[in-house]
């Protein structure tokens, strides 16, 4: 499928409106990355030009276009127990602490929130369930910009690369098999709730607190300091005083803010809402 040619100055122009909307900053030697993407938008929608499209998106884009924007241009790279010393972090020594400090588990919130589609929530919750905490009572939720992914994650049905990190016992436990899809049970299923959320978008936000975990992880890279600074401050006003926040072990909250103390447990760094 040959792509549309996309002149400089337009994709410029698509590149800022994608970044107002979403904080994704796509950097000037990216331009592949829309023409890739977009030209079968394009296409679905006998658009000759990118000109065309742009006119579309500004004038006359409802949720449903963002929402097919959303879904071409997010990368939504994940899969169960990534980076998983930090979901045993929360386990080990995190949860025992909120549990002791709130009188019932069920007020205990945890937020992964740029869930993809569904792997880091699941896994959550594959990690509660095996140290005997009842994921129904400790309340999950999810949320992503994209509603494609957010749709797969309530599917849960995974090829053998999502799944290629988990412990083989749990594979045999809390999925069903066939050839080479895994269907996650409903016990694991039933523990998560799914939201679209825009982490830049500060009104959405304000809905979004009382958090005592959230996991931000491998989403602040897509964006540019300004928009890491506006997330950032969103997530900090969704967690509950000493609540604690995860980012992606290649990311960093350096010239970002500092309004979190680090604390290194078992070499993972969870940042601490003080
Ligand atoms: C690479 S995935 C990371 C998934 C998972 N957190 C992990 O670490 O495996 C990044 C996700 O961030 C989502 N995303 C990008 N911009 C976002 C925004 N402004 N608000 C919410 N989610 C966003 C993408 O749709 C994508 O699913």
């Amino acid at each position: 499928m040959l792509n549309i040619p996309l002149v400089d100055s337009t994709f410029k122009e698509i590149r800022d409106y994608i970044y107002e909307k979403s904080g994704i900053y796509i950097a000037d030697n990216k331009k592949y990355l829309i023409e890739n993407r977009l030209s079968r938008i394009l296409k679905e929608k006998g658009l000759n030009s990118f000109e065309e499209y742009l006119e579309l998106l500004r004038f006359r884009a409802d949720t449903n276009e963002l929402n097919r924007l959303f879904d071409a241009i997010t990368t939504n790279e994940t899969y169960f127990f990534r980076e998983a010393e930090q979901f045993y972090v929360l386990s080990d020594n995190i949860l025992p602490k909120l549990m002791a400090q709130k009188k019932n588990p069920k007020n205990i919130r945890i937020w992964s929130a740029a869930c993809s589609t569904g792997e880091e929530p699941y896994t959550i919750s594959i990690i509660l369930m095996e140290k005997m905490l009842n994921p129904r009572q400790i309340e999950i939720c999810a949320s992503d910009i994209s509603e494609g992914v957010l749709n797969s994650a309530k599917r849960a049905v995974y090829n053998s690369y999502s799944v290629r990190n988990i412990p083989e016992a749990y594979l045999k436990k809390y999925f069903l098999n066939s050839d080479q899809s895994y269907a996650l049970k409903p016990s694991v299923k039933n523990t998560v709730k799914f939201m679209n959320v825009n982490l830049v978008d500060d009104k959405k936000l304000r809905a979004f607190r009382g958090m005592d975990v959230i996991f931000c992880r491998n989403v602040l890279i897509y964006f540019d300091n300004k928009a890491k600074q506006k997330a950032v401050s969103n997530i900090y006003n969704s967690l509950n005083p000493g609540g604690y926040l995860f980012i992606g072990s290649s990311e960093s909250l350096h010239n970002v803010t500092m309004a979190f103390r680090p604390n290194v447990i078992n070499k993972v760094i969870a940042y601490q809402k003080v």
